[in-house]
């Protein structure tokens, strides 16, 4: 890695191939996450970086995926291991120089394949020079962020007297004061992560500008972060309070408001995202499918495509928040995505996925990770997930079946939201015990503990000593071992990326769910002209029979992908999955 992280060709001058991108080229293609941290350390300082990822793009080609979305690398604090930037312009050192930016990109230009740039600009880091500059209530950038007096009647810094009585993601309010001048400032996410004012036409200007020289330098879209957040509802009201609770969720007056369309649509046009068939997805929690239509529909230039998160919602108790763990019903899994599938059947375009940096491992959480049906199960959550209509995400360790990790002590825990939840927790009295193991099965930490290369000491992905434990599980669970293996979760994940490619019906197939109740068994077909996919999924630990007479007859089908090698019964074996081509 180079120490000179500026670097002296100007950013209008990228010096390796551009990719050629034609108009939805993103809906044939699998994204794969990277981040960055956790994936391959190249200078044994214990943390992933840039020539890291460099040196494992032939990894990725074997896989097959054509997108790398890469989390941020920008110049950080890492408050929030890098959602919290203090240069959009630069790359941190942690992960290298801009120089090894173009490095990647030729990189993976030179083999046909693209990269996406996390986009984090519902709010920047504290240590911004924009939000330094703002502290100054004379500043020209004030009213860049949110600044607020303290409630009337209330003291600067007295309990209650935040402006509202939101609660920020990170526990405790989203107000933070500023002892110089006596008023706060909103933050959702940490203290350190101020959000910035989009109703400000020059914040709109800077950013816009600032992805424009990033599109210059070669990237081929964005990844677009809380992107749903940069409207709020006017007024900044509070919200009904919750008893016992200084601070409430307050989605509903920060998510999703008036002037979401307008602002995508003005960066479309600032940036021009669809004349350069950029690939664009945005992270929208709180999203409903209505909305998520709307964004996605070409003909209104939003964005390509959103995360929804009401999949991620289904294990959670009503009403409750994250950590309130709920069994999870199939049936409302199935029939969630497919209130998706539906609703943008004829315009718009989903996105797919199971696992991120901020959700536990899926085959820990959907699937059955014990020694006996952890592949199959990643295996078919996987054949699930493709199968469905839309762009798939593939996020790094997925495709060998990597689980959540064991941590048994708070003082494991890294990520901030873990770590202030469990603070906040104890100072409302709750039991350690309770709050411990709610974290182990949710704990963002779960997906960032080092990607698992080989059976050598951390698993291959530093010399020095990982930032984070590695799993222990990686003496048999790696990548090594996993490309060994024909029968490999490494390569089903290639198999299905492959199938995408043959098949158009893989890319635009009609979407059907069969069964929706039944709780074991997730079927559904794909159709387009005379061709008819079909997946039948055992997704549960114990064998199910498939009902007779009910779905389509694959005498003279063929099998494109089965978990398992064998008579076809109509008895699948726990976590066994199937997908048919009739016609
Ligand atoms: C969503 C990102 O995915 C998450 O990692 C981050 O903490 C928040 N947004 C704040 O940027």
């Amino acid at each position: 890695m180079t120490t000179d992280h500026r670097d002296p060709v100007p950013p209008s001058a990228p010096e390796g191939p551009q990719a050629e991108r034609t108009p939805g080229w993103w809906k044939s293609a699998v994204v794969y996450q990277v981040y960055p941290r956790s994936f391959a350390d190249s200078n044994a300082d214990g943390i992933g970086d840039i020539p890291g990822i460099t040196s494992k793009v032939d990894y990725l080609a074997a896989l097959g995926v054509e997108v790398v979305w890469l989390s941020p690398v920008y110049r950080s604090p890492q408050d929030d291991n890098g959602y919290d930037i203090s240069d959009y312009e630069d790359i941190d050192p942690t992960f290298g120089s801009l120089a090894d930016l173009d490095a990647l990109i030729a990189a993976l230009h030179a083999r046909g394949m693209k990269l996406v740039m996390d986009l984090v600009v519902n709010h920047t880091s504290d240590e911004h020079p924009w939000f330094v500059e703002s502290r100054d209530p004379a500043s020209p950038k004030r009213d860049w962020y949110w600044w607020r007096k303290p409630r009337q009647g209330f003291q600067a810094g007295a309990a209650g007297a935040e402006p509202t009585n939101w609660a920020s993601f990170f526990s405790g309010s989203a107000w933070q004061l500023d002892e110089q001048s006596g008023e706060y400032y909103l933050h959702l996410f940490s203290r350190k992560q101020p959000d910035l004012n989009w109703e400000n036409p020059e914040v709109r200007q800077a950013v816009y500008a600032m992805m424009n020289r990033w599109v210059d330098r070669g990237v081929d879209g964005f990844r677009m972060d809380v992107i749903n957040f940069i409207s709020k509802q006017p007024g900044l009201d509070d919200v009904p309070a919750v008893p016992g609770r200084p601070f409430a969720a307050a989605g509903e007056r920060f998510a999703n408001g008036p002037r979401l369309e307008e602002f995508l649509q003005e960066m479309n046009t600032a940036v021009r995202l669809d004349e350069r068939h950029l690939l664009t997805v945005g992270e929208m929690p709180a999203s409903t499918i209505d909305l998520a239509r709307s964004i996605t529909d070409p003909a209104k230039r939003g964005l390509n495509m959103v995360f929804t998160f009401e999949h991620m919602n289904v294990d959670a108790q009503p009403g409750g928040t994250k950590w309130d763990i709920a069994p999870l019903h199939l049936p409302a899994l199935k029939q969630n995505l497919a209130a998706w599938q539906e609703g943008l059947a004829e315009v718009g375009w989903n996105s797919l996925y199971w696992d991120n940096h901020d959700q536990p491992r899926a085959v820990s959480r959907f699937g059955d990770d014990s020694p006996e049906h952890r592949v199959n199960s990643a295996k078919t959550l996987a054949t699930v997930q493709h199968l469905h209509k839309g762009t798939p995400y593939v996020y790094q360790g997925e495709e060998l079946g990597m689980t959540n990790t064991q941590f048994v002590d708070i003082s494991s825990y890294l990520d901030i939201e873990s770590v202030n939840h469990y603070s906040d927790a104890m100072s409302l009295g709750l039991e350690a015990e309770t709050v411990l193991s709610s974290l182990a099965v949710r704990s963002r930490d779960n997906a960032r503990t080092p990607v698992q290369w080989d059976d050598t000491s951390h698993a291959g992905f530093t010399q020095g000593i990982p930032w984070l434990p590695v799993n222990p599980n990686y003496v048999y669970l790696n990548a090594v071992a996993a490309q060994a293996d024909p029968d490999s979760t490494f390569h089903h994940f290639r198999r299905l990326i492959a199938l995408r490619r043959e098949l158009p019906v893989v890319v635009d197939g009609r979407f059907e769910l069969l069964l929706p109740d039944h709780e074991q068994l997730w079927v559904l077909t794909r159709t387009r002209g005379d061709q008819v996919l079909l997946v039948v999924a055992n997704c549960s630990s114990l064998p199910v029979t498939v009902p007779a007479g009910v779905l389509p007859d694959v005498t003279g089908a063929r099998l494109l992908l089965t978990t398992h090698a064998g008579a076809e019964t109509a008895e699948l074996q726990p976590w066994e999955s199937r997908i048919h081509l009739i016609g």
